[in-house]
Order: structure tokens, then sequence, then C-alpha cells
């Protein structure tokens, strides 16, 4: 097999060799990069050295403890540089991931009747429902495409200037790659007096991303990104915002580290970021996040882009010339600048998890089928009501990351070509048990071939004598 190496091979993990129908040991190909990424070497290493050093954050004194608070503390100012953040303007807050940052923020901008917020078509599940709570929730249409319409966002912030606490977008879209124009958006938001969030989950390992000058009005308040999508995988997301938003005000978790002083009657709160970092920190992934930041920078993000780019527009032409593949989004590869390497699309007469199963069993190939935690998006590009639990609905997903090379293009759709002339469908059933598609000939399910625990076999309940 031929197995090219990548630009960024010495930065990235070797695949792991997965076991493919048959029998046939291959290296197994990762296109689901808009879900997860495995760490960098150089995180790796240096959560290694992170682990030998381990001691209590915030909470003790002796070497490791004191060590590991130097440790998370630098982890905070490298992730703060790397997206422009002042830290006498803006706080980074760590916790666990995304989700957990936009729900944090919705929680502290205390929303209530009266106020809007408006976000866009093209939300993940984690920057649309936190904002259905309290507020007016208005939507920036998208077209069939699944690019934002900023027509209509000028008019939604001209039609409730005054009103509007928060315009709230995705940096890149998870489902179709879609970078919109965070900058204008920006602008057209301070303009009415609003704030604008941005959700960097999918952004952040791409492009750079910066806050930029409060004063100049295409700055950002507020945005949130994920470590196991930056490749480091170890639990840590951050939330990086206004310093004013989060130097008031109660909490939305109580505990340890959030205080000053405690009475039985009184409550003293911590000065931000502190406030809002209830319960030991999480040390590993916040040194993980800051190691992955300042290896992408190493790296360096227009060869990065370059690479990922070319990919891309290697992927949508193969993906073109399959004549039962439909493109969603914007299928012209001579844009592949201006996007993210995540291409979703459906192959005529087929699951797109039996899609997603043949390319697995077949070929160690990652994809990822469904909607993608974007419901309403993936509705939009499908007409379908890609609901997460009906079979037949949704989408197949290819992501393109670091460690991808032109050969794993190849591969897959070549695969792809293959499932689409029907060569495997008849040897494939859905497996209740396993929730997914299985060859009829397999009886061992992907799910338990790799297995790094083994839970103890249940013992059967006894009756209790009273
Ligand atoms: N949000 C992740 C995805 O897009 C999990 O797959």
């Amino acid at each position: 097999m031929h197995t090219a190496a990548g630009p960024f091979a010495d930065a990235t993990a070797p695949a792991p060799i997965v076991r493919i129908r048959g029998g046939r040991s291959v290296r197994a190909i990762n296109l689901d990069h808009a879900a997860t990424t495995p760490p960098l070497r150089a995180v790796q290493q240096l959560v290694g050295e992170c682990l030998d050093w381990y001691g209590s954050v915030h909470r003790g004194d002796g070497h490791l403890s004191r060590a590991s608070t130097k440790a998370y503390e630098d982890a905070r100012t490298i992730i703060a540089e790397s997206v422009g953040a002042d830290e006498r303007q803006h706080v980074v807050i760590i916790g666990a991931n995304t989700t957990w940052a936009l729900n944090r923020l919705a929680y502290r901008l205390a929303l209530g009747i009266g106020d809007v917020v408006i976000s866009t078509a093209l939300e993940h599940h984690a920057n649309d429902l936190p904002w259905r709570r309290g507020a007016a929730l208005h939507r920036i249409r998208c077209d069939a495409r699944g690019a934002l319409d900023m027509d209509h966002a000028a008019w939604l912030l001209r039609q409730h200037a005054g009103r509007v606490r928060l315009l709230t977008v995705t940096g890149a879209s998870n489902v179709t790659g879609v970078l919109p124009d965070i900058t204008r958006l920006a602008q057209e938001a301070h303009a009415v007096g609003a704030r604008i969030a941005v959700d960097a989950a999918q952004l952040a390992p791409h492009r750079p991303i910066t806050m930029g000058d409060p004063a100049d009005p295409a700055h950002l308040d507020y945005i949130a990104f994920s470590g196991h999508k930056c490749y480091a995988p170890y639990g840590a997301g951050v939330l990086v915002g206004r310093r004013d938003t989060f130097a008031r005000g109660e909490p939305e978790h109580v505990g340890g580290g959030v205080v000053r002083r405690v009475t039985p009657d009184a409550i003293e709160w911590a000065d931000a970021p502190a406030r809002d970092e209830a319960g030991t920190p999480n040390l590993v992934g916040a040194v993980a996040l800051a190691a992955a930041l300042l290896e992408l920078r190493r790296l360096g993000h227009e060869r990065i882009t370059a690479h990922e780019s070319r990919l891309t527009a290697q992927l949508l032409h193969g993906l073109a010339s399959i004549p039962q593949v439909t493109i969603h989004g914007d299928d012209d590869a001579s844009r592949s600048t201006g996007r993210l390497g995540v291409v979703p699309f459906s192959v005529a007469d087929h699951d797109p998890r039996l899609v997603a199963a043949i390319l697995s069993y077949e070929a160690g190939i990652a994809v990822r089928a469904g909607a993608f935690c974007a419901q309403p998006y993936v509705a939009t590009l499908t007409g379908d009501d890609a609901r997460c639990d009906v079979p037949g609905q949704g989408l197949v997903r290819a992501s393109i990351g670091l460690d991808n090379t032109a050969d794993d293009i190849a591969r897959c759709c070549a695969i792809i070509g293959a499932i689409a002339d029907g060569h495997y469908r008849d040897a494939y059933c859905w497996d209740a048990a396993d929730r997914g598609f299985r060859p009829h000939d397999e009886q061992i399910a992907v799910s338990d071939r790799f297995a790094a625990l083994r839970p103890p076999p249940r013992t059967p309940a006894t009756a209790v004598s009273r």
C-alpha cells in the first residue's frame, strides 16, 4: 500500500492500523476532523511531561502544586496571546468545551424579555439551543448551498436595532465548511450597539482568529472553542470574552475556587476568571490546548490552509466525477481556499450511515453520517427533516485535517465510486445492537475491535434477605 507522507507527517502521530473486512490490516484514514482531532505529537509530549509534574492547581504549597499552578496560568496566557486577547480587557475562562462555553456565556449575559439575540441558520446546536432561553431569537437565513444571507443579516440588525444584545455566529460551519464574514458581521453588529460572539470550534484549528482591539468596530466580544477539535483532546475548552461581562454577578457554578471569602451568611466572589472556574481546574486540558495552539502557529497557518485547500479541491473534484454523488453546499473546487475542508455529500439510493460503514469496513476510512448536531441546517441542505434517529436521513461528511494526504483523498473517492456503483450494498445489513450497518459476513462489530477497557462481567443480581 502506498502511504506517501503529507507535509505535516512529523507533527502528527502515526495513524493506527485497523483490520478491515476480509482480515487485511490497513492504516486508518481519518476524514472526521470536524468531529474531533487526535493529539499532535508536541501535545502528547508536553502532556506526558505535565503529568510527571502533576499537582493541585491553585490549591497547594508543594513543589508539584506550585509548578502545576504556574503551568495552568502560563497556558491561559498562551491561549490569550493566540487569539489576540489583552488580559486587561479580556478574560480567558477555561472549561470543558465549546458547548460549555456558549452555555456559560448565555448564562452570564442574563438575557431577558425585550432582549434580542440574532443567530444564524448555520449553527451547531451548541450555538442555537442556549439562545432559545430568555431573549427573542432571530436567525439569519442561508441559501440552498448553505451560505449566509448577508443582506438578511443587515436587515435583521436594522430591524431590531437598539434591542439586539448579541449577534452570535459560527466562525466556520461544521457541516459545509462555510466561513461567514465575521469581520463584516462584527462591524454591522457594533454599528447597532450589539455585541458579537463567535463559535470558533471549527475555525480555530484551521484559521487564525483574533479578538481585535475593542476600539476597532471589527473586534470580537466573545469567542469559544474546544481543545478536542484543535488536536488537543484532553477535555478543555475556552470562553474568551470582555472582562466586564465576567467581573460582576454570581457565577453559574459555585464551589471551591470561585470565592475570596465565605461566612455562614455571606459570599465575596473572586475576580474573573476564577469566579467562573469552580472546582479543581483541568491542568492537562489547558496545557494541551496551549501546546496545540503554539504548535499550529509554528507549523504556520498559511501552510495549513494551503495544504487543506489543495486536498479540499481534490476531494470536490473526486466526488463531482461520480455521477451518483451529490455534493451539498459549495461544490466549486476553485473556491477551496475560501472555505474549510468539510464536505457533506450523499450517494444516490444509499443510507448515509451505510456509506460511512462501508468506508470504514472496506478501507478503514472514518467519516461521519447524520446531521452533525446541526439538524436545522442539514434539513435546509437536504430538504428532509434531518432527524438523527430516522434511517436514511442526513448526509455523509468528509472533513480534512493536518494528517491527511492526497493518497487518503484518492482512496476515499475510489471507494465512494465503488459504493455508488452498488458494489457493497447487498453485503451489508443493519445491526440494531451496534446501531450501525455491518457486513453480513462480519461478526465482530467495529466498536468491539478496540477495547482499552473491558468492564468486568456483570454478576447476576442476588436476592437480599431481610
Ligand atoms: N460537533 C461535532 C461534529 O460536527 C461533534 O461532528
